[in-house]
């Protein structure tokens, strides 16, 4: 058992504190909101993540995790864990004011020794200016940096089960202490400096940003030739060296970190000199996405008077009530504008977009979002949409255009059912399980025939058609 400090009763926060005192630490969560901490001694918590009120309400009660405003009670904390917000500033900067201010309210109080374990995403070098400040080296205070890879809505278990732990730290006394704090979960802990943990958290979002960002910018190619996006990423996915993860295409990415993750390490490179096209481009592409879809609807309604546009899903992705960097708001806010009647649904999200998006008419039921709607975008893959009773809401909608924004839906059916199915790069065959009817995983060994392969599961060109279009033009030339 290790006495622990949290600050930071945020999302990042709040599941760091739970599943500290979970792994079997003593943790106290600073948190400088009063109402929040009030709310959260009486067990009721700010933010909807699968598992975490069972684990906040189990540790609380056996006395191993308390809430507090009192930046004094560190002092009994061996390591404090900083988790608060670095929102993208005007130039998209990470804004470390947050993270400055814990510093120097938790810097009075600590003991010599302690180690500060910076887990908000920070720019590479912010651990080596925290530990070069002079109120930090007269407190002898060693500086930590410990990223988290936690993915709302599975926060918990990315938590108790990581990929590895990463700790950036300049001493190995320090990676020593955070390391048996971690002791008991079955992952590597991987020791760099402090600056290659900074970075590597910022590469890892931005490598899946740039995955999604790259397979969106394929589906419009797949839509332009007819072929089928789903099809197209379980090919490439089934690749070792890629990976079926990140691929799939639609809205495109949200939340509270791709955005501003992408934006501050494009901002921190060019401080640093360096260009970025890539991660420019990656933003972009994402923003296209959300136009691409407000264009699908506005064309569906155009002509109808007093149009009426349903948006089934609010949160930025299934499983949260986060609205943040969410790409059905932008699409919802752009409509209002045009003066098109909204309605939307969302299971847990319609309070946080409420007070984001005032002009849009919530629904607590999606069928009554759908009702009287002249088209339908589906923004967020809840899972209680793909149950939805489409011969009853084609009954009650007065148009018929179903834009799938996640590529989730079952896209014949909706044909079939007399629906105009626009996704994103699925071909017009597609049965809307990711597969075209055709397709599927076949055995050659079970083909019986000649079927040659060339060591990478794929069989010769040559063999099957003879050679590939183009290659005796260009071989001619
Ligand atoms: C992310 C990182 O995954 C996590 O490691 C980090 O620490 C915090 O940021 P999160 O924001 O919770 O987690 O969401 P994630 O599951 O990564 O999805 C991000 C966005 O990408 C969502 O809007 C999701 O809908 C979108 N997405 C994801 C796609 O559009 N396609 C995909 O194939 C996967």
């Amino acid at each position: 058992m290790v006495p622990v400090a949290v600050v930071g009763a945020g999302y990042v926060g709040l599941v760091t504190a739970a599943c500290l005192s979970e792994l079997g630490h003593r943790v106290t969560c600073i948190e400088v909101d009063e109402t929040k901490v009030i709310a959260l001694g009486a067990g009721d918590l700010p933010i909807h993540e699968p598992g975490l009120r069972e684990l906040v309400w189990k540790n609380a009660r056996d006395g191993h995790l308390q809430f507090t405003g009192d930046y004094e009670r560190t002092r009994y904390a061996e390591s404090v864990f900083i988790a608060v917000p670095t929102p993208s500033g005007d130039d998209g900067s990470a804004d470390l004011s947050y993270v400055l201010q814990a510093m120097d309210s938790l810097v009075p109080h600590v003991q010599p020794g302690t180690i500060i374990v910076i887990k908000s995403t920070v720019p590479v070098g912010t651990g080596d200016g925290i530990a070069r400040l002079q109120s930090v080296l007269n407190a002898r205070i060693e500086v930590v940096s410990n990223p988290e890879f936690l993915r709302q809505g599975t926060a918990v278990h990315d938590f108790l089960h990581p990929d590895r732990v990463v700790i950036g730290a300049e001493s190995a006394e320090a990676v020593e202490r955070v390391a048996r704090i971690y002791a008991s979960l079955e992952a590597p802990i991987i020791a760099v400096d402090r600056r290659s943990a900074e970075l590597a958290k910022y590469t890892a979002n931005a490598l899946l940003a740039t995955r999604i960002s790259f397979m969106n910018e394929i589906s419009h190619i797949a839509a332009a030739v007819n072929a089928d996006i789903d099809d197209v990423a379980r090919i490439v996915g089934m690749d070792r060296r890629i990976g079926p993860a990140f691929l799939r295409s639609g809205l495109g990415w949200g939340g509270s970190c791709f955005p501003k993750d992408v934006l501050a390490l494009s901002s921190a490179a060019s401080s640093h000199g360096c260009y970025t096209p890539i991660l420019q481009a990656v933003y972009e592409v994402n923003q296209l996405q959300g136009k691409h879809a407000a264009e699908l609807l506005l064309e569906a309604i155009s002509g109808i008077d007093d149009p009426i546009v349903a948006i089934l899903g609010l949160a930025f992705k299934p499983n949260t009530d986060d609205v943040r960097g969410s790409p059905a708001l932008g699409i919802a806010q752009q409509l209002v504008e045009e003066g098109i009647i909204v309605r939307a649904h969302d299971p847990f999200a319609l309070v946080n977009a409420g007070l984001v998006l005032p002009d849009v008419e919530y629904r607590e039921d999606a069928y009554s979002a759908l009702d009287g709607a002249d088209a339908v975008l589906l923004a967020t893959e809840w899972e209680e949409y793909y149950d939805l009773d489409w011969i009853l809401v084609r009954e009650s909608m007065r148009g018929k255009t179903v834009v799938d924004g996640r590529n989730a839906l079952n896209g014949v059916l909706l044909n079939e059912l007399g629906f105009l199915y626009r996704s994103f790069g699925r071909a017009a065959q597609t049965n809307g399980n990711g597969s075209a009817p055709h397709a599927g995983t076949i055995d050659a060994s079970t083909l019986g025939g000649t079927m040659q392969t060339n060591g990478n599961g794929a069989a010769p060109y040559e063999a099957a058609f003879g050679s590939p279009p183009g290659v005796s033009e260009a071989v001619a030339e």
